[in-house]
């Protein structure tokens, strides 16, 4: 199946879910400059926040006057006074990216209700061992989920905080071959997040030159998400350089 199979079926508005069962992983790092970034290429966006922690909107809080508008939605308590769920998570009819962040631990029937909805997920994952091996559970657990609801939706993995030349890094690539979901993009370890995070700003609304580096792999997700478009090949790992000898 080509990697843009889903997409034109999306050009008017796009519902991005940010997933993973495993805590800390960058799902709110992801969902916050991804609204962000929307927000202020002038695409009317709208974050809804999940998570009972309510960290992206504590961000959207946080969000300087100055920087384009992100309608927030906190879903994460549930609502009083008989309002139905689907009236008070309602976004702004012009909004053409939801960004949905989510809690570290969700049940079947919420995620199967979410999934229903998406149009593309972001699964962040940390190179760490046990990230890997938790996330690959939840990648089965989110695959199976997909084919019984007989959904066919865009799926990507992001690598978060990454160091580049790490033996983590080279262990989760290898971990992810044996999956059929791509790798879409990575993302640095960098402080650049930790000082977005503290000024409600994404890392594509501020100005450093230090944040080049961090803006560039952001374009390759951002890509990724508006084409389908996978990023060039990351250098090969040893296992399928290995792999590539045995065939010669
Ligand atoms: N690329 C990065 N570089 C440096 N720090 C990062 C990066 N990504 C995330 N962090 C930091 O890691 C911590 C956890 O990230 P985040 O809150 O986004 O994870 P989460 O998956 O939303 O966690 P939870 O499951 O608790 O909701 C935060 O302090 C965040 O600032
Ligand atoms: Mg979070």
């Amino acid at each position: 199946m080509p990697a843009t199979h889903h997409w034109n079926r999306f050009r008017v508005m796009k519902r991005l879910l940010i997933l993973n069962s495993k805590g800390g992983c960058g799902k709110t790092t992801i969902a916050t400059n991804l609204a962000g970034h929307y927000a202020s290429s002038g695409t009317s966006t709208a974050l809804l926040d999940y998570d009972p922690q309510g960290s992206s909107q504590r961000w959207l809080e946080l969000r300087p006057e100055k920087c384009s508008n992100i309608h927030g939605v906190f879903a994460g308590k549930p609502t009083q006074g008989g309002v139905t769920r689907s009236f008070a998570f309602r976004v702004p009819g012009d909004t053409r990216r939801i960004v949905v962040d989510t809690p570290a631990s969700m049940k079947r029937l919420e995620m199967m209700e979410m999934l229903r909805t998406a149009s593309a997920v972001i699964v962040p994952v940390l190179p760490s061992a046990i990230d890997r091996h938790v996330t690959l559970d939840f990648l089965n657990e989110l695959t199976t989920l997909c084919r019984q609801m007989a959904i066919n939706l865009p799926i990507g993995i992001v690598a978060n905080r990454v160091r580049i030349n790490t033996r983590s890094f080279k262990m989760l690539k290898e971990t992810l071959e044996d999956f059929n979901i791509p790798l879409v993009a990575f993302l640095r370890d960098s402080q650049n997040y930790v000082h977005a995070a503290e000024t409600g700003c994404a890392i594509a609304e501020l100005k450093q030159p230090t944040l080049k580096k961090d803006q560039q792999q952001w374009s390759i997700l951002i890509n990724w998400l508006e084409t389908g478009q996978l990023p060039s090949p990351i250098p090969p790992t040893s296992k399928q350089m290995q792999h590539s000898m045995n065939l010669r």
